[in-house]
């Protein structure tokens, strides 16, 4: 099974949570890919793409409770071009800071998951949150939330 980790980032730590998971987890999905928002709409989660792949939203979230600007033209896409989803399977780390923005914690990437229920794609297991406040290193805690996510998401 393929693991597609499509990143949204404006100072990289999503990135680098991508990356950690790309090294720890190549034991149990391959291949993994990360691949920037940056340019992608709705046809990401095309059905001949989603086949035998599991996709991973890595996002963090800026302005009051937005995606990151790399992320804002998918998000727009899910609304603008909308179309059933029922094909994708997804997960979905969310990485904000609940000390400076506590209203509108991790709500980037909240904000793509309730778009993409509302096209029935499909979530499995919670959200990662990851809380650059909490003193935690976001990649060894995204990369130990995949291994354990994956275990329970792939056949
Ligand atoms: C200008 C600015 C606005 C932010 N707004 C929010 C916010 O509304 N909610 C939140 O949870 N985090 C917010 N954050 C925190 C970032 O999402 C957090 O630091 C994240 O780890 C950054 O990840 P990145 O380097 O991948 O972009 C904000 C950070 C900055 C600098």
């Amino acid at each position: 099974m393929k693991l597609k980790i499509l990143v949204g980032s404006m100072t990289h730590t999503a990135d680098h949570v991508a990356q950690a998971i790309q090294m720890e987890c190549a034991d149990l999905a391959s291949p993994i890919e990360v691949q920037w928002m940056d340019g992608l709409d709705i046809h990401v989660f095309d059905a001949e793409k989603a086949t035998d792949a599991i996709f991973l939203m890595c996002i963090s979230t800026y302005g009051a409770g937005d995606v990151p600007d790399n992320a804002q033209m998918l998000y727009q896409s899910l609304d603008a071009q909308a179309r059933y989803l029922g094909h994708v399977r997804y997960g979905v780390i969310a990485l904000g800071d609940s000390m400076g923005h506590a209203e509108t914690f991790g709500f980037g990437g909240k904000r793509f998951d309730e778009r993409l229920q509302d096209l029935g794609a499909q979530r499995i297991g919670d959200i990662c949150c990851l809380d650059s406040s909490d003193g935690t290193l976001p990649d060894a805690k995204g990369a130990q939330w995949c291994r354990a996510w994956l275990k329970a998401a792939l056949p």
